[in-house]
């Protein structure tokens, strides 16, 4: 078992889509902002060290929020996801020297989106054992319940699509966060994702990273509640589940 596990927690996208002004990380649930549920949340499943990506135009607002825990180190992130997770990455050396952790290839690193901060105890530690058991790359999803269809275009003004196939939806899963890594796979994979980004291929997670290099990420169970809070509803959806605390404990044991 390995002595330490470290997190970056992405938080540097945009309030937009939730009609703020503010960062989305920012934005308070409940009277508790995004990110310090998030960074709460996995502490609480077992990360020494987290390192949080912030937007540059607000870096000393997250600064503020962290500055009496050493355990929490703050950087500036990217133009996109993938640049912010790259420079959480770089920042873990640095925090396991701070706080006098181990660090070494299969230390468990756990790439999680503030936005998803309600993610359950249980999904995080499904991932860190499956990392701790030898897996390399682990991610949490959830089975599809809508029907998926494949479709095209019918024409380039109409907002009319035609369906040209259908998948097999027993297949499907839902890719939620916290994904894991070893740390050693974990900075290989956004090592050749620069070199992806650079040829204009841009995934949308980490795990995808891993895919193209051509090695095994495997499944733990996700949960319901790592919804991702991206627009209005989401926040109205999640405000809702706090303030029912016995159905809140029920979803957190699925
Ligand atoms: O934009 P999207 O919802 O995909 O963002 C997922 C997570 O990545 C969010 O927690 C967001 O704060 C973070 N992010 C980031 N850097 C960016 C864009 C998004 O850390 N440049």
């Amino acid at each position: 078992m390995s002595s330490s596990v470290f997190a970056v927690v992405t938080a540097a996208g945009s309030g937009s889509r939730l009609g703020h002004d503010t960062p989305k990380a920012l934005v308070q649930l409940a009277g508790v902002s995004l990110v310090r549920r998030a960074v709460d949340g996995i502490r609480v499943a077992g990360v020494d060290g987290v390192v949080v990506t912030a937007p540059p135009t607000h870096l000393g607002e997250f600064e503020q929020i962290f500055a009496q825990e050493p355990d929490v180190a703050v950087v500036p992130g990217g133009n996109i996801r993938q640049d912010s997770v790259y420079n959480g990455l770089l920042e873990i050396p640095r925090l396991a020297k701070r706080i006098g952790k181990e660090l070494d290839e299969r230390t468990p690193v756990l790439i999680h989106d503030a936005a998803r901060c309600l993610t359950p105890k249980r999904a995080i530690r499904d991932v860190i054992e499956a990392l701790e058991s030898g897996l390399k790359a682990v991610i949490p999803a959830v089975p599809v319940t809508d029907t998926q269809k494949v479709v095209e275009p019918v024409g380039a003004s109409s907002k009319i699509e035609k369906v040209v196939g259908q998948v097999d939806r027993a297949q499907l899963r839902g890719v939620q966060t916290p994904q894991g890594f070893h740390w050693e796979t974990a900075m290989r994979a956004h090592e050749a994702g620069r070199e992806l980004l650079a040829q204009g291929v841009e995934l949308t997670d980490d795990a995808g990273l891993v895919e193209a290099l051509g090695e095994d990420v495997h499944v733990t169970p996700g949960s319901a509640l790592s919804m991702k809070i991206t627009t209005k509803l989401d926040l109205v959806v999640a405000a809702e589940i706090l303030a029912r605390p016995d159905q809140y404990q029920s979803l957190m044991g699925e």
